[in-house]
């Protein structure tokens, strides 16, 4: 199953995507987006934040 990772080196806390799934991604203390819950949004909304991050820090992972 595919889930959405956040490059934390990359993330520069643009928020885009926790706007768009919020269930799924959440900004730290340090205001840098983590993945909260990976199936807390359905896989286009998850596609739709993937690619509105303006860094590309957010990328599919194979588990
Ligand atoms: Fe970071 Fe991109 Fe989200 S910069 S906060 S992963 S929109």
């Amino acid at each position: 199953m595919k889930k959405p990772k956040v490059d934390r080196s990359k993330c520069e806390g643009h928020a885009v995507c926790v706007g768009i799934a919020p269930e799924v991604f959440e900004l730290d203390s340090e205001g840098k987006a983590y993945v909260k819950n990976p199936e807390g949004a359905d896989e286009q909304s998850i596609e739709d934040a993937i690619n509105g991050c303006p860094v590309q820090a957010i990328s599919w992972v194979e588990e």
